[in-house]
């Protein structure tokens, strides 16, 4: 049975200290509180170490953001699938712009995460990169053009074409693969154009993690996510 349940929104922490430790425990309390309020789907994805503290103290899905490609043994220094697992994650980001791998890693992470049974969300940078990936069998794909991480300037307003052109080449390489998409995600418009195009939810970090209110700047994202599927049943 899947644990990461659409639409979703997930929240990557990276590295910044807003969400590091101590900070990390609190935004993950913040989103679980708002999860909770408006009954959408919210996961995080913290730094590893901040995994197994966050796991225990809230019930949203939590996430690595990052996992090796490797088996257990002598990989020092790696963070391995079956740690996060442990950990309480119930999958993992990789690929991201910010940490890649070779696509013979993704394929390996992929098959063994799914042996662990951890999901795996794997990131692309290009609408051929996702439809290449999307052969591989990710749970998720998250569509990312590098070039607007961290602007403020959404993905699905500023270029709204790699959105629909990674749906449509996807759907003809494998249509199982759930579609996400971020960069540049910072208002409630940003969410719900992102679902009027076809996604079924967004990857956030900056726009959340270092707002002055992050519970209000991840509200007002729910906000667009209600918003858009109100929309679709009317
Ligand atoms: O993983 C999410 C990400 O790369 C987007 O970052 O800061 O543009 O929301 P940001």
């Amino acid at each position: 049975m899947k644990k990461l349940k659409t639409p979703l929104i997930i929240v990557n922490f990276k590295t910044y200290l807003e969400a590091t430790g101590q900070r990390a425990l609190e935004l993950a309390k913040k989103s679980e509180r708002i999860a909770n309020e408006f009954g959408v789907n919210i996961a995080v994805a913290p730094q590893a170490v901040d995994i197994a503290k966050i796991v225990s103290m809230v019930s949203i899905p939590v996430l690595a953001q990052h996992v090796d490609p490797y088996p257990p043994g002598a990989y020092t220094g790696s963070i391995s699938m079956e740690a996060v697992k442990e950990a309480g994650a119930v999958g993992t980001l990789i690929n991201h712009s910010e940490k890649r791998l070779r696509i013979d890693e993704v394929d390996e992470v992929i098959k063994r995460a799914a042996s662990i049974g951890l999901e795996v969300v794997a990131c692309a940078n290009t609408p051929e990169v996702a439809a290449s990936l999307s052969a591989l069998r990710p749970d998720f794909i998250a569509i990312e053009p590098p070039e607007l991480i961290g602007t403020g300037k959404a993905v699905s307003k500023t270029k709204p074409e790699v959105i629909t052109n990674t749906i449509r080449l996807i759907k003809s390489v494998n249509p199982s693969v759930v579609v996400i998409c971020g960069a540049g995600i910072t208002s409630s418009d940003d969410v719900e154009a992102a679902i009027k195009l076809g996604t079924q939810g967004v990857l956030v970090a900056s726009g959340v993690v270092r707002a002055k209110d992050q519970e209000e700047a991840l509200r007002d994202l729910v906000r667009g996510l209600v918003r858009a599927y109100d929309a679709r049943i009317l």
